[in-house]
């Protein structure tokens, strides 16, 4: 069994670990990897965005699965090639990812599946976006892969309308419409789901920290932290928030004959009327991911290979251990504005025994030193029997490791140690 996994974050270490971990034993490749993968995996020299080079090494390589793990190849068609070229591959079609691919579509889709979720507006000029906002704060959200800078929470209307002229007078990104959107309160949950085509089995639930600084303040980041489980979201309800989030998508895209497979993540707000979607991402979370497969003692080539397969998750049961997860993410210089490379990394091998280092913008120069290559640099998750227990065991790995500038939140999962304590 041959598998290839394409990526080069730390959500591509952490399933090139799981997938390690299966009893299948399989051999595995990733493209193009990172300095740590590269010691967990052999890696293949090929960019995410080079559909046809991927195929074409998947072939040649006769690889059995092919496992996508960013957003942009799945948005730009990288699984249907692999299947035009008979590749089997974990994730969803072009069709089916335009759920992350477009806002706009997102919101058309939640609407007409029945879903709940944000009241909104999609609007393509400045006055009639202003003319759509009935109160503030506000959100506005573009209409593209933005890369995590395409949501700006306006508190008042100069903000509002700098915002929409940013994203449609001088086209920020490069697209020409704007979700307008009630601006939702409450506490943020990640909830993926794998999904075959036909149903949803959800994961366990994660809570990622998006700011850059403790105590949520600082710009929005791809995400300095997570953990997983998540206080108050018992797993009995788990089941009956999936219900309402991820099969009626399941169900529609399915009847429009774009049906979803691989993972579905909802990022949910519970709200005081219930949980309601924010966004569809159509791929692991990231950091989510480091914090949830850890914990998942199932056989992750199997859920993969069965979610490709139309139907294949019928009575799949998904077993993950009790103990909590908790990730931290190490960040370089000037993050998120900029990044910093070639700042030498030193403690790998002084983090304790248990703690799991997976590495994201990591490489190595040409003394062989792992050095940054890039904003997120590393993440340290550490399992433990309550959320103290795994915090102090993560940041006791954290502290191990140095780099020049290096950038860390300590207050990743307090939330969860002070509702559950000790
Ligand atoms: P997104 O890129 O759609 O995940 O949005 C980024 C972040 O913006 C989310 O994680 C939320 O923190 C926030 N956000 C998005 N939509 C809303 C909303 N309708 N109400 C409140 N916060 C939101
Ligand atoms: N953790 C947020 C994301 O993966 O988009």
């Amino acid at each position: 069994m041959k598998i290839l996994v394409i990526g080069a974050g730390g959500r591509e270490h952490a399933i090139v670990r799981a997938l390690a971990r299966s009893p299948q034993r399989p051999e595995l490749l990733c493209a193009p990897g990172n300095a740590g993968i590269a010691d967990d995996a052999e890696v293949v020299d090929i960019g995410v965005d080079e559909i046809d080079r991927l195929v074409a090494a998947a072939k040649a390589r006769s690889v059995d699965l092919v496992v996508v793990g960013p957003e942009a190849p799945l948005v730009a068609g990288l699984v249907d090639a692999l299947g035009r070229a008979g590749i089997s591959a974990f994730g969803p079609s072009a069709a089916a990812a335009r759920l992350e691919g477009s806002k706009a579509f997102a919101k058309e889709v939640m609407e007409a599946a029945g879903v709940p979720t944000a009241a909104y507006t999609v609007v393509d000029t400045v006055e009639d976006g202003m003319a759509a906002i009935t109160s503030y704060p506000v959100v506005l959200k573009y209409d593209g892969l933005a890369a995590g800078k395409g949501v700006v929470i306006a508190p008042d209307e100069e903000t509002a309308r700098a915002t929409l002229e940013d994203f449609l007078v001088n086209r920020k990104f490069g697209r020409d419409k704007v979700v307008v959107e009630e601006c939702l309160v409450g506490e943020e949950l990640s909830l993926l789901a794998l999904c075959d085509g036909e149903r949803a089995v959800p994961l366990a639930p994660a809570q990622d920290y998006k700011r850059a600084l403790e105590g949520d303040e600082g710009p929005n980041t791809g995400g300095m932290g997570s953990y997983s489980p998540v206080p108050g979201v018992a797993a009995e309800d788990l089941a009956d928030i999936s219900a309402l989030v991820h099969q009626p998508i399941v169900d529609l895209l399915r009847e429009r004959g774009t049906p979803f497979h691989g993972v579905l993540y909802a990022g949910l707000m519970m709200t005081a009327d219930g949980p309601k979607v924010l966004e569809y991402n159509t791929r692991f979370g990231d950091p989510e991911t480091q914090a949830v497969l850890p914990r998942l003692r199932s056989d992750l080539v199997e859920l993969l290979e069965r979610s490709v397969r139309p139907g294949g998750l019928e009575g799949a049961a998904l077993e993950f251990s009790p103990d909590w997860a908790v990730t931290v993410v190490l960040a370089s210089r000037g993050y998120p504005a900029s990044s910093s490379k070639g700042d030498v990394i030193s403690g790998l091998g002084d983090v304790p025994a248990g703690v799991e280092v997976t590495h994201a913008g990591t490489a190595r120069n040409d003394a062989g030193e792992v050095v940054t290559a890039g904003g997120r640099v590393l993440n340290v998750t550490a399992l433990g029997a309550d959320p103290a227990a795994a915090r102090a065991a993560a940041y006791a790995g954290v502290d191990a490791i140095t780099f020049d500038g290096r950038q860390v939140r300590r207050d990743i999962a307090q939330r969860a140690e002070d509702r559950v304590g000790a």
